[in-house]
Order: structure tokens, then C-alpha cells, then sequence
């Protein structure tokens, strides 16, 4: 993908692929989607598919497979246990990350309810690069504390360091100094790192880090749900990278740590997850929790159909032609928005593009939730479907205040081999749009709040009938149709 070269000297990623099947798309006007959105409660998850037309939501189970994934499927091997697809996952695993031991598991959260019951204990500590909503509650519920050590420059919105991902090695080193190597349960990194933006690690870092954990002998565990548009980062942004191929560049990643998790929603192209580790003595410590919590240890909840597509999925990943399209992609729209003047998170990650709501409706204060204010626009000016990943994706602190966000963001995910370039295009013009109108945009408040992980169902309210006036506003400027 990257190779194509275009006579006018233009940068157009082109897709190594073709598409042949599609879905029928619905655009409903924008008064209607007003009440969509009163109907959901502002929450952009409790909306109906059918009421979106760009789902930017999330790349989760919902990436395009490929011809060979879907065969593979049609020959999957059915068995409660002892299925051969769940051996061809496992081999799959071993060869890509040279681990042995794999346990199954039905997505990337139930591999952390294994592993946080399994190593986290009350008052253990678990260092990370940055923090992930689910990883954090399902340490936080075992009595475990994160402590976030991001390198500097990690949460700065723009920037040009192509590793903003990156733990701090001396800060680890400090922690660990300070409190004590036997409190730490694991450092884990997440390559890259969701909440700043997709913000990929380098593969000196994984290396760095890693030496200081062996030193220390400390478990060293990667989540690795977002590892493909990482290794094209390490590939293209790395100089020892360059001349490696991306198989063997994850194996050097690989190769640093103790234990690696992913959720295959992401990984893999398909929808699962799983647990591969380099030691016995871990997979007997685990292997009880899967039966318990997932299902029998060769299928841990998902469908055989599910682990034959991961299977083709992860070996499809090794192939740049095929994981250079999303990072490509998502260069292509952050660049579009950089110049038009739209504030996003740069340089571009994986997973999304992430625009800054801080910036783009600075009137809002972090109680009044102003990422959530910005996506429930971006639904009203394009039928688009953003993430609000700032402080309402955040728990309120024990004594009930509101934990603010040290970034405010409003993910536009660009799930795999999904979009066009013309719809991205018409994702590029709506919140160009919207940019003009951002005065008008204001907070909204809870009036349904959740105790844990409240984005998912809260349901909320605006503070004024500013979503009124912007329908106004857009039937003015496109009519009553869009
Ligand atoms: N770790 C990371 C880095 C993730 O991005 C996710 C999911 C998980 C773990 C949990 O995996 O969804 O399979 O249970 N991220 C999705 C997202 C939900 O939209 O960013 P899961």
C-alpha cells in the first residue's frame, strides 16, 4: 500500500484490496436525528444501528474480513472439547509470538477478569504506559492500584514524536525504588495506547522496559488488542525497524515479555480473545478461571467460526499490504482536518482520529462532559457515530467528584478496510461544518449515572436546548434531507 506512487505527486493511500460484499447504508435527515438522540439519552452507544450512517464508534468486531477468513469458517471444527480449530489458534499464536501456552478467552475484558484475578492482589500496584477503562476497573476490583507512567509528551495533544505511546523507564524505575518490587502484581504496556490517541511504543521502549522488569523480576505483560497498527508505526517510524520484515519485528516485541493478551475484536480481524504465555507454571495458575468464567479451555466462549477467522486474521497481520490500510487511512483524515484547522491528535495513531474537544468547544468545563457534548453534535451534523473517550469514559472518585480527564477526546474510529475515502471525506466536511458552529455547542449532565464504566448505558441531558438550535442551523445550510 505504501509503494503506490501517483504521477501528480499526490498522497493517496490506495487500497490492496477489493471489496465484494457490501452493506446498504440509511442517512436519516437531521431533525430525526435529533430525537434519535433524545430518545438514546445523548449516549451514542444506545442508539440503533440503523439510525447511523458512519459508525466511527469503535474498530471492535467490526473490521471487514477477508475472503479466507470467512472459508476458514465454513471448515471450522465444532467440539465442546478438543476441537482442531482451537489447535491451529494455538499453533497460530505459538509461531507469530514464539509462546506456548495459550488459554482462550471470548474478548480482550474477560482476558483481564483472568489475569487480574489470577496475579492482582489488595494493594498491589500495576505500572502501565497508559491506562485502558476496562483494564483499569478489573484491576481496581481486585484491590490493585494503577499508576500511569507515560512518557513526557505522551498526553500533549500535537506533537511530531513518533512514539507517544512510550512508558517512562525512569519514572518505572523510581516506582519501583519507592514502593517496593514484591507490591508491583505486573507492568503491563498497551501497544499502543487507546486513551492518548492510538499512540504506538517503540520497540526500544518494549526492550527497556522489559530489561528493568527482568531486573527486578517483575511479570511483564502486553495487551496487544492493538498491536497491528503499532507494528506498521514500528516499521515505518523506527530506523532499526525499517529493514525488518513485520513477522519478525513481532517477535522482537514478543520476545520481551512474560505474557501477552489481545482481543481479537481487533487483533486478528474476527471477534475473541486469548491469553498466550511463556511458562507452564502460568497457564496452571490461570487455566482454572477459563472454564469458570469463559468456557471449556479449547474454546473460552467463543464460536469455532470465531478462532478459524483469528487464526487466518493473525497471519494476515503479519502482511504490511494489509495492516497499512487503517494507519494510512487515519493519516489521510488527520491531515485533512490539520488543514482546515480543526484541532486533533497528532501525528496521527492507530485506531481513529481523534479530535480534541478541549479545543474544539473550550466553553465547555470537564464536568459539563465536553467530549460527549462534541460526539452527540457530530451525530446531529453527520449521522456520524464518535466516542467520547474523556471524562465521562472516567469513574467519579470514591468521595463522588468528578475524576476530570486530563484529555478530552472525541474518537472518530476508522475500522478496518471498512470506509471508502468519499466517506471519509464526508466525515472531513460535517465536522468542518461543525467547526464553524462550535459556539452554539454546551455541556450536557447525567440524569441516569451508573457507578462503574457509566458511558456505556448513563443516559444524560443537555444544559440548554443548544442541539435545537444547531438542527436549525443545519437545515438552514443543507435543507431538510441530510
Ligand atoms: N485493551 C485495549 C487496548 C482495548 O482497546 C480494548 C477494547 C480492550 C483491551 C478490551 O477488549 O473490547 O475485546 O473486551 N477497546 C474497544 C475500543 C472497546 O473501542 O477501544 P474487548
Amino acid at each position: 500500500m505504501a509503494q503506490i506512487k501517483f504521477f501528480s505527486g499526490q498522497n493517496i493511500p490506495v487500497e490492496m484490496h477489493r471489496v465484494r460484499v457490501v452493506q446498504k447504508l440509511r442517512l436519516i435527515p437531521a431533525r430525526e436525528r435529533l430525537k434519535k438522540l433524545q430518545e438514546a439519552g445523548n449516549n451514542l452507544y444506545l442508539l440503533q444501528n440503523e439510525d447511523i450512517f458512519m459508525d466511527m464508534l469503535t474498530d471492535s468486531g467490526v473490521n471487514a474480513m477477508s475472503d479466507n477468513q470467512l472459508a476458514s469458517m465454513m471448515n471450522a471444527d465444532d467440539a465442546y472439547a478438543g476441537s482442531r480449530t482451537f489447535g491451529e489458534l494455538k499453533a497460530k499464536v505459538a509461531e507469530i509470538f514464539g509462546m506456548e501456552h495459550f488459554l482462550p478467552a471470548h474478548q480482550g475484558r474477560a482476558c483481564e477478569n483472568i489475569l487480574a484475578h489470577g496475579f492482582v492482589t489488595p494493594g498491589s500496584i500495576v505500572p502501565m504506559n497508559y491506562h485502558f477503562t476496562t483494564t483499569r476497573t478489573h484491576i481496581n476490583i481486585n484491590g490493585g492500584t494503577v499508576v500511569e507512567l507515560i512518557a513526557p509528551g505522551g498526553e500533549t495533544v500535537t506533537g511530531t514524536a513518533p512514539f507517544k505511546g512510550n512508558m517512562d523507564p525512569q519514572a518505572l524505575t523510581d516506582l519501583i525504588k519507592e514502593k517496593g518490587a514484591d507490591k508491583i502484581a505486573f507492568v503491563r504496556m498497551e501497544a499502543g495506547a487507546n486513551l492518548i490517541g492510538g499512540q504506538p511504543v517503540s520497540l526500544q521502549n518494549f526492550r527497556e522496559i522489559g530489561e528493568i522488569c527482568r531486573k527486578h523480576g517483575i511479570l511483564y505483560l502486553m495487551d496487544a488488542s492493538l498491536l497491528q497498527d503499532n507494528l506498521y508505526f514500528n516499521k515505518v517510524r523506527e530506523a532499526e525497524c525499517r529493514d525488518m520484515s513485520i513477522r519478525e519485528i513481532t517477535r522482537a516485541i514478543a520476545d520481551c515479555f512474560d505474557i501477552i493478551y489481545f482481543s481479537a475484536r481487533k487483533l486478528g480481524f474476527a471477534r475473541g480473545g486469548g491469553i498466550a504465555m511463556r511458562s507452564k507454571e502460568h497457564w496452571d495458575h490461570l487455566k482454572e478461571l477459563v472454564p469458570l468464567f469463559e468456557g471449556f479451555l479449547t474454546y473460552g466462549g467463543m464460536s469455532v467460526k470465531e478462532m478459524a477467522a483469528i487464526t487466518v486474521g493473525l497471519d494476515e497481520t503479519m502482511d504490511i499490504d494489509i495492516i497499512s490500510q487503517g494507519p494510512m487511512f487515519i493519516a489521510y483524515m488527520v491531515d485533512e482536518l490539520v488543514k482546515l484547522g480543526i484541532p486533533v491528535v497528532t501525528p496521527a495513531g492507530g485506531l481513529g482520529c481523534h479530535v480534541d474537544a478541549k479545543a474544539f468547544v473550550p466553553q465547555i468545563p470537564g464536568h459539563e462532559y465536553p467530549s460527549a457534548a462534541l460526539v452527540s453534535a457530530m451525530y446531529l451534523a453527520g449521522g456520524i457515530r464518535a466516542m467520547e473517550r474523556g471524562t465521562l469514559s472516567e469513574d467519579r472518585n470514591p468521595d463522588g467528584t468528578e475524576r476530570i480527564a486530563r484529555m478530552e477526546l472525541a474518537r472518530l474510529a476508522v475500522p478496518r478496510r471498512v470506509f471508502t475515502m468519499s466517506q471519509l471525506g464526508y466525515a472531513v466536511d460535517r465536522i468542518a461544518w461543525l467547526y464553524q458552529q462550535r459556539d452554539i455547542i454546551r455541556g450536557l449532565k447525567f440524569v441516569e449515572e451508573p457507578k462503574t464504566l457509566r458511558f456505556f448505558v448513563g443516559r444524560l441531558a443537555t444544559l440548554s436546548p443548544w442541539q435545537e438550535e444547531l438542527v436549525d442551523r443545519f437545515e438552514r445550510d443543507f435543507g431538510k434531507d441530510n
